[in-house]
């Protein structure tokens, strides 16, 4: 048991062992709202319960909402022996050889053999790349002429992942080009649906997945016995050279079937949520002349700080992945004096916090100032999540943004006007704008000082 000090815990309990209010709504009811309607659900489910509160769902059962920054920086100071992964999770549709189907040693391990491909001074090494992708997927943009921005994001995050992954674009991409996005799509609708225990046909769900899978895992694996058997794999930079030379503490290796699994969970992390975190930078900015200006007018002095904080606030105000969840493995676990039995899942509602009125002052409002000069908050502004799962794809991904807001800003002007904000579509994991993200664009007369294009 843990017996934190919190410095004020919103609605912290009165007595020691309480259990969590319940949601009084109907099971299917509560189904609906968390599955369809979240975002209304829940502020109702806040003014009624407070930051802390128990409903019941399909797939995670009964499951207690936390959106309170001090206990959610509970959870993140608690280990592996009190809460585990949530079940189920989207190890579920990467295989149990990804990162996110381990827990406890395995994952400690795994998360350390990842990061170190994905910071510090391996970043720099990824902005030429970023910027070539970013201007090779632009030179056809239109202009004058409405279109949605999401697609070339997507297609843009691809390529940086598979090329950050592999290294030099191999043949092979181009079939993964072709077989990913419908993998992802149903992907993303079964990553937490339970895999039934029987078989299942070749035209369900499952099968279908299982047959994109062989395709994908056909792919990896020449990839793989390809960097293999390259003479110059020891001085290769390239995620899956990293991977490949790399021991644990034992001397082992990543298992073969790991690799396969760990570096699709690469590709697919590292591109849908990036998708959706550029396709709503992009929707903000149309309807943010002042901002666009700013952003436009520091690019060509050569400064970054207000793009960064814009990315920041637009990472706040559209919070992509807008839950992470863990489950309790010790038996009743004392969350700041809340009572939560073994087995329970614990939801922690990241876009709730970036909503909080006394933490954010006018949460709707997209206001990069809220983060011009200043760090945000680690306990307050979560768009990566929180403890020992943050994303460890969270620096790749904000030098990855800067650089192709960067790159864009450089070579097009982005058009504003007062269009109502694109409503959010949940495509099963992650959240993007409705419409896809439309905007107009022209292209600068004026190249950019010292460029060629
Ligand atoms: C804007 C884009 C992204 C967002 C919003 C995002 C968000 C998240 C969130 C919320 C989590 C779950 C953390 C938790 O459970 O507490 C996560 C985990 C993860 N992300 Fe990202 N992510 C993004 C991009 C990336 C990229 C580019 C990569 C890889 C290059 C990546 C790789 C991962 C991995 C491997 C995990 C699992 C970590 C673990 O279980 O230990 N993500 N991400």
């Amino acid at each position: 048991m843990i017996h934190p000090t919190i410095a004020n815990p919103i609605d912290a309990p009165t007595q020691k062992g309480l259990n969590p209010p319940r949601a009084r709504a109907p099971k299917l009811v509560q189904g609906v709202g968390f599955a369809f309607l979240r975002r209304k659900a829940m502020r109702h489910w806040i003014r009624r319960h407070g930051h802390i509160f128990e409903i019941n769902v399909p797939f995670f059962g009964r499951s207690v909402i936390v959106s309170d920054p001090a206990l959610v920086q509970l959870m993140c100071t608690t280990g592996a022996e009190h809460l585990v992964n949530v079940q189920p999770n989207i190890g579920n549709v990467l295989g149990p050889g990804s990162v996110f189907a381990l827990d406890d040693r395995p994952h400690r391990d795994r998360r350390r053999l990842l990061s170190s491909p994905l910071h510090g001074q391996c970043l720099k090494g990824y902005e030429k790349m970023i910027e070539e992708e970013t201007l090779r997927e632009s030179a056809n943009w239109p202009e004058n002429s409405e279109f949605r921005i999401l697609e070339p994001m997507n297609r843009i995050a691809l390529n940086v992942i598979l090329r950050t992954l592999f290294g030099a674009e191999e043949p092979e991409f181009e079939e993964l080009r072709e077989i990913l996005p419908s993998f992802m799509k149903l992907a993303s609708v079964m990553a937490f649906v339970p895999r039934p225990p029987f078989r299942t046909g070749r035209h369900s769900p499952w099968g279908k997945l299982g047959e994109s899978r062989r395709a994908i895992d056909r792919i990896l694996f020449a990839l793989i016995d390809r960097a293999e058997a390259d003479p110059t794999l020891g001085a290769r930079r390239d995620i899956l050279a990293v991977l490949l030379r790399s021991r644990y503490d034992d001397g082992t290796a990543i298992p073969r079937m790991d690799m396969s699994d760990e570096l699709l969970t690469l590709i697919a992390a590292g591109h849908e949520s990036s998708t959706g975190a550029l396709s709503w930078l992009f929707e903000r900015l149309r309807r943010h002349p002042e901002v666009l200006a700013e952003l436009a007018r520091e690019c060509d002095a050569g400064g970054n700080a207000f793009r960064r904080a814009t990315i920041a606030e637009s990472l706040r105000v559209r919070t992509v992945l807008d839950v992470v969840g863990r489950r309790v493995r010790s038996s009743d676990f004392d969350l700041g004096g809340w009572r939560i039995p073994q087995g329970r899942t614990l939801l922690v509602r990241l876009a709730d916090i970036h909503d909080n009125p006394e933490i954010y002052p006018h949460p709707e409002r997209f206001d990069p100032n809220r983060f011009l000069g200043t760090k945000p908050a680690p306990q307050t502004w979560l768009p990566f999540g929180v403890g020992s799962r943050r994303c460890v794809g969270a620096d790749f991904v904000s030098a990855e943004m800067d650089i192709v807001l960067r790159t864009v800003l450089q070579n097009f002007r982005i058009q504003t006007d007062a269009a109502p904000d694109e409503k959010v579509h949940f495509r099963g994991v992650t959240h993007t704008p409705k419409l896809g993200g439309l905007i107009v664009v022209n292209r600068r007369t004026q190249p950019a000082e010292g460029r060629p294009w």
